[in-house]
């Protein structure tokens, strides 16, 4: 449980940057076979080799492969051993998001700020060193099993962190267009939404810029409320998810179920070029969520002009949504592991700054079809 300290109310108007992010570091999954899962990165989602910790480098504990696409760095970690800490965790939720690590000026101010307002300490400040200068990392604790590490770099040039070499694959990775993390979902258990708001708001002074209940997000069956945070910036962008009673099990309460936990739901990637990315992606065996042909026949009513060809929308299944400030284009993969959990999103933002509610139900329709093929519907 974390504890919310009473201070922390008193610094709300102060919060906006006690803790400034410079954007998402890397994201650390720890799978059952790191080697294998890196094979998948490069060849079907377009990374690139870039670091490998394991027996080579002298760790006898875990092998991990660090993958890179423009600004999003990949670590796949597995263990080397039986009855470790990321063996067990492996074993009760499948493969899934471990650590999303912050990058941040100064690593041990943000964990010092962070403890000081209540939060629950995974990693103190930490040096580490090589040829290549240091790195000071620390870490918290947030939902489930998941940890946020803060990571300093400012004085390293290394090619990732120490105690990593270079890796050159000899798989011959394209990109496919995706350029960095614009969002991570997590999914909470029922009645605990509003706790990691609350954690995001004192702990670590994100605000929170949307909210969906469940008159926006329900179908016939399916519900969930979500809740967007965002750091003082805009660069970090955390929705929270929490099942919200419905007819049948929601899609939270699937992830849930099989997560065996609270989790990381879907990482959103952004590109400049939804069409050629997905098609790409297509053409290298990633399965996406497919709505309804009849989407696309309402699709200009209901977003106005947009410069994409429609027809070309419509044979790809990319899903529109407009706001305020301008429109989206996003669509979602099938679930990436073994276990129905995570999975990615693809985003291009064109002036939009929201999530694509109107979306929701078409997705989650065809989300319901996916569950009843697993029969969890
Ligand atoms: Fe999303």
């Amino acid at each position: 449980m974390h504890k919310l300290s009473e201070e922390s109310k008193d610094n709300q108007d102060q919060t906006q940057d006690f803790m400034p992010i410079n954007g998402t570091d890397y994201l650390e999954l720890y799978v059952s076979n790191s080697k294998q899962a890196a094979y998948f990165y490069q060849t079907a989602m377009g990374f690139s080799s870039l670091a490998y910790s394991g027996l080579e480098t002298g760790n006898r504990e875990t092998e991990s492969y660090v993958v890179v696409q423009d600004k999003i760095r990949l670590v796949l970690t597995s263990p080397l051993r039986s009855n470790s800490e990321i063996g067990k965790h492996i074993d009760k939720h499948g493969d899934g998001v471990k650590v999303t690590a912050l990058w941040v000026d100064d690593a041990t101010k943000a964990y010092n700020e962070a403890m000081k307002r209540g939060a629950d300490s995974y990693m103190e400040p930490r040096e580490e060193s090589d040829d290549h200068g240091k790195v000071v990392r620390s870490g918290i604790h947030t939902y489930g099993e998941v940890v946020h590490i803060f990571v300093e770099r400012k004085e390293y040039n290394g090619i990732f962190l120490p105690g990593y070499q270079a890796w050159d694959s000899s798989v011959e990775s394209k990109s496919v267009g995706l350029k960095f993390v614009d969002h991570m979902v997590g999914n909470v258990a029922l009645g605990r939404m509003n706790h990691w708001v609350k954690f995001y708001e004192e702990v670590m002074g994100f605000k929170q810029i949307m909210s969906f209940d469940d008159k926006d997000i329900s179908t016939e069956f399916t519900a969930l409320m979500s809740k967007v945070m965002s750091n003082g910036n805009g660069r970090i962008k955390f929705p929270i998810n929490e099942p919200a009673p419905g007819k049948k099990k929601s899609q939270v309460d699937e992830y849930l179920e099989f997560y065996e936990g609270e989790g990381v739901q879907h990482i959103a990637v952004a590109t400049d070029d939804i069409i050629a990315t997905v098609k790409d992606l297509k053409s290298r065996g990633i399965d996406f969520l497919e709505v309804p042909d009849t989407y696309y026949d309402v699709l200009n009513e209901r977003v106005g002009p947009i410069d994409e060809d429609i027809e070309k929308l419509r044979a790809l299944k990319i899903l529109v949504d407009r706001d305020d400030e301008g429109y989206l284009l996003q669509i979602f993969t099938k679930t990436v592991q073994s276990r129905p959990t995570m999975f990615f999103e693809i985003i291009q933002r064109k002036g939009a700054k929201s999530f694509g509610k109107g979306n929701f139900k078409a997705l989650f329709e065809a989300l319901e079809r996916e569950q009843e093929l697993r029969g969890t519907l």
